[in-house]
Formats: C-alpha cells, structure tokens, sequence
C-alpha cells in the first residue's frame, strides 16, 4: 500500500483524500494490502461491480462519493450527468445503501460540487457512528439473551470495517463483544464463491486479535446442531418493511438451522440499509452474479467447460427466522413480537 494513503485512511476501507476517492482494494485481499485512487465514474461503477468496494454501506458512501466525481466532470445538470449517476445507482441491485445514498445527494447536484461532496462525507460520518452505535446495542442484546458468559458468535460473509467505513455491522458487534471479554470465539463462514468470509473476515478479525476459527459454509448448519455456537450475527443487503432480509447467499440456511438449533439468530444493520419502501423479500431484486465466479477457483477450472450455473449472490432470510434486527437507533425483538412498524426508530 502506499504510505501517504495507508497512514490517511488509517482503518477505514475509502474515503475522499486529495481531492479523490481512496479505497482499499478489497480484491487484492488478504495477500496484499493496496489502494485504488478513483477519479471517474466508469473506475467507481467498475470497482462496485468487480467488488473491489463491497458491503451495503461502503458501497452507499462510494455511490455518493461518485457523484461528486460525476458532477466535478460534468457539471451540475445534463445529460451526462444523469447517465453517470444512472451508472452509479444501478451498479449492483441488491443493497439499497447504493441506490439510497445516490438518490439521497442527486437533489443537490444543482448546488454544486461542494455542496454533494459536504452530504457525502455527513453519509460517511453517519456510517461511522452507527456501526458504534450497532456494536454496543448488539452487544448489549447478545448478553441479555446469553447471559453473561462469553459466547462463541457464527457469522458470514464479511460485515467489519471493510464493508462498512469502520469498525462494521455484524463484525461490530463481535469485536464489541471481544473487547467487553464476551467473546469465546468467532466463526466466520468461508463464504463461497468469493470467499469474503476466509478472505476479509478472517483478515479483520486477526487486525483486531480476536480468537477465531475459518469454517466452510456447509459446517455451519452442523455445528449449531452441535452446540458449538450460541448466536448467530449477520449484516444485511437490504431489509424489507416486514423485516425479511436479504443477506450474502448462505444466511438463509445458517437462519434455518438456529431455529432448530434454539440458537438467536441476529440481523446487525444500520438504519441506512432499512427500505421501508420494499414491502417484503419477495420484492428484493437479487444480484446473480454469472459462472464465472463458480466454475472456477482463480485461473483454476473447477467443473468442466461448459457447465451451467444458477449464482444467486444473496438469499431472503424470512422475519420470522430472525430473533432480532440490531440496527444504530433500535433493536426490534421478533422474538417478543416486535416489529419494525412497532418500533419505528
Ligand atoms: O457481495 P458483497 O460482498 O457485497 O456482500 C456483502 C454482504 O452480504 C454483507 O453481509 C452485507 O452487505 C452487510 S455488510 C455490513
């Protein structure tokens, strides 16, 4: 990584540094710690859509840091503006964080540069704030359902400061509960096909130093059965007005098994991600991300040329699996009847 941009961002995974948008590069992850400067919109919509910047909220900041960049190279109105903006909204599907935060600074694209660019960085502080926020709440809620013990906390894909700003959504609430000593261990699903899990999950929890073991996906569901967990935290893409939410492809089957295992199974997400304009998980687009990613390991053949795949990136875990829904403002207990219409944040 390069000093100037590794020692200005510091633990978070982008901001706007030198007149420019900074990320890591979360594809080169875990064996090289790099940065991408984005100057345009096509490298911004590019970088979302290889996954070089992922998780709803970091991909909501990205979009409205892209249309700073839109209206810097383009101007405040016009027909280019409105394609790159476009662009941008409609880079990936299922997270509303990118949709959301691009509709939310379009409006003052008339304003100017500076103007968006003010609301895109008050749409970074307010990431930053809610995953404190999440963590402490979760935490909270983890001990009042576990008790006091330390617990042993399942999760998938990659929700820490990676896919967030800083400090995360689920992965919050673990280093919340690791840094309160409430935490035995986590275990990260490996998370297939790209492997967030085993490659960024893995990578924060060993920054942070909290005990953890790499599980493949399909364990999961075997080792609840066991007893080898007592909760079971993820983050989500987008939550519907019921409270269905949709989350990376494998949620569903870990929400399954800790209803038959008696073990809570959480949402950790901040209000940002809550669309209350989607009536349930019927109605959330998802992403089907192609072959590419299944019939191969790398430049490794994994089936034979020519098979066909179904690649659903993300699965709908139903409300009534999910014991609560943590997010930076509210904790909505399904399992005391609550629910999000209930307890408006
Ligand atoms: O395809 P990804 O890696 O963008 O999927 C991300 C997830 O599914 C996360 O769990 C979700 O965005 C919540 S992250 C805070």
């Amino acid at each position: 990584m390069n000093d100037t941009n590794e020692m200005q961002l510091g633990n978070r995974s982008l901001d706007w540094i030198d007149d420019t948008v900074v990320m890591v590069d979360q594809t080169k992850l875990p064996g090289e710690l790099t940065t991408l400067r984005i100057d345009t919109v096509d490298d911004m919509v590019a970088a979302i859509k290889r996954l070089s910047v992922r998780g709803a909220p970091a991909i909501g900041v990205a979009g409205a840091f892209g249309v700073a960049v839109a209206v810097r190279a383009h101007g405040t109105s016009g027909p280019e503006l409105d394609s790159a903006i476009a662009a941008l909204a409609h880079a990936r599907p299922t997270a509303v964080n990118l949709a959301k935060m691009v509709e939310r600074v379009t409006p003052l694209a008339s304003q100017g540069f500076d103007v968006v660019l003010a609301e895109a960085m008050a749409i970074r502080d307010e990431e930053l704030a809610a995953s404190i926020a999440m963590g402490n709440l979760g935490a909270d809620l983890i001990a009042e359902l576990c008790g006091d013990q330390p617990v042993t906390a399942m999760t998938i894909c990659n929700t820490g400061g990676l896919a967030t700003v800083e400090r995360g959504t689920a992965l919050a609430v673990i280093q919340t509960l690791h840094e309160r000593g409430q935490l035995t261990e986590a275990l990260p699903c490996e998370t297939r096909p790209l492997l967030q899990g085993a490659r960024l999950t893995t990578w924060e929890l060993q920054r942070m130093g909290a005990p953890h073991r790499l599980i493949v996906d399909s364990a999961g569901p075997a080792l609840l059965s066991r007893g080898h967990a007592q909760v079971v935290l993820t983050g989500a893409d987008r939550v519907a007005a019921n409270g269905d939410s949709a989350n990376k492809i494998g949620t569903f089957s870990l929400a399954l098994a800790a209803r038959y295992a008696g073990v809570p199974f959480l949402i950790v997400a901040p209000e940002s991600t809550v669309d209350a304009a989607t009536a349930s998980g019927a109605d959330i687009e998802i992403e089907d991300r192609g072959s590419e990613e299944v019939v191969a390991f790398g430049e490794r053949a994994t089936a034979p040329d020519g098979t066909d795949t179904l690649n659903p990136a993300f699965d709908v875990t139903p409300a009534e699996l999910i014991t609560a829904i943590v997010t930076d403002k509210r904790v909505v207990r399904h399992d005391q009847g609550q629910t999000l219409a209930t307890h408006p944040a």
